[in-house]
């Protein structure tokens, strides 16, 4: 089945680029940049890979991230996430990147967005994989600092598909985020939010009436509010779920308890992702077979979440 999951054609529509930091580069990077890590080795960094909530992961990754210091380095990175594409047929990727992350330790914006886009470019030249670049915010920044970040894409308003919101989301609810999402609407660019992934179902309502997402990242918390099921399914608004994700995160304490099939089988768009595969063990295959395993996902299923993750691109 795995062989068979994986040659399925997909798109992946939720994929933080600095998610896919494997140890392996993430020790390269350090060396060539000549960073102290607090871990030993690839194997003890791998080993605190052990989540508990989102924030106890977030903290890591950003850590993580500290390595990611020249263009050749977000190059690099961007590259090897092609390869996995490449290697799991997903012919068409819409990944976010968070400019703050990087900005705030003093790297240029232009540094990580040429690094990233280079590598995206030769990914569509040389592997044939087409792309569309989503720039996520990070909510537990106040909103002036999403607008500082919004005028420093400017000059590169073509690079990008879209806006996202991303990073902690238990106290920090869309509605922030409104005035920032309007002026990314003025500009011609399209909008996704994380939402529902711990936060309650309001923070989904909020996303679509406030922020006017194309897309909910996650939204599993949907099915706790059926006038909001409603409204995913009449609209077939698309939701970019990640199994692995949210078993690692404990969203679910199990796969068997994951609801993507429930949801797929009342007719709500879901599409199969991966998050962050460096941290959650899986990449886009891995997150099928996942479902397959646990959940008994027949052939037929899969087929149908691939076709939403290829109906469901802002990139056509
Ligand atoms: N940043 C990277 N992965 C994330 C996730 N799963 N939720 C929120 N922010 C993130
Ligand atoms: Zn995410």
């Amino acid at each position: 089945m795995y062989d068979w999951l994986n040659a399925l054609p997909k798109a992946e529509l939720h994929l933080h680029l600095e998610g896919s930091l494997e140890p392996e580069l993430l020790f390269a990077l350090a060396e060539r940049n000549k960073i102290a890590l607090p871990w030993g080795d690839v194997d003890s960094l791998r080993g605190a890979y052990a989540f508990n909530n989102l924030q106890e992961f977030l903290d890591l990754y950003y850590q993580g991230a500290d390595v990611l210091r020249s263009e050749q380095d977000f190059y690099d990175l961007t590259w090897a996430y092609l390869l996995k594409c490449k290697q799991q047929n997903v012919i068409h990727t819409e990944p976010f990147f968070d400019p703050q992350t990087h900005t705030d330790r003093g790297i240029p914006f232009e540094v990580v967005l040429r690094g990233i886009q280079q590598a995206l470019d030769d990914g569509h030249k040389q592997l044939g994989i087409s792309h569309g670049l989503i720039l996520s915010f990070l909510r537990h920044l106040p909103e002036e600092a999403a607008f500082k970040t919004l005028e420093q894409a400017m000059p590169f308003r073509d690079a990008f598909v879209a806006v996202g919101l991303d990073s902690s989301e238990m106290g920090f609810p869309p509605r922030l985020f409104q005035r920032v999402f309007a002026k990314a609407r003025s500009e011609g660019l399209l909008t996704v939010a994380h939402a529902g992934e711990e936060g309650p179902p309001e923070y989904i309502w909020e996303a679509l009436d406030l922020l006017k997402i194309e897309r909910i990242d996650h939204g599993v918390r949907a099915m706790e509010d059926e006038r909001l099921m409603q409204r995913i399914i009449d609209e077939q608004i698309p939701l970019t779920v990640c199994p692995l994700s949210n078993t690692k995160l404990r969203v679910f304490d199990d796969m068997r308890q994951h609801n993507i099939l429930q949801m797929l089988e009342r007719g709500v768009k879901v599409t199969v992702n991966s998050d962050d595969p460096a941290y959650f063990g899986g990449y886009v295959t891995e997150n099928f077979a996942a479902l397959h395993d646990s959940l008994g996902m027949t052939q037929d299923q899969a087929r149908r979440l691939a076709q939403n993750s290829l109906d469901a691109r802002l990139v056509k």
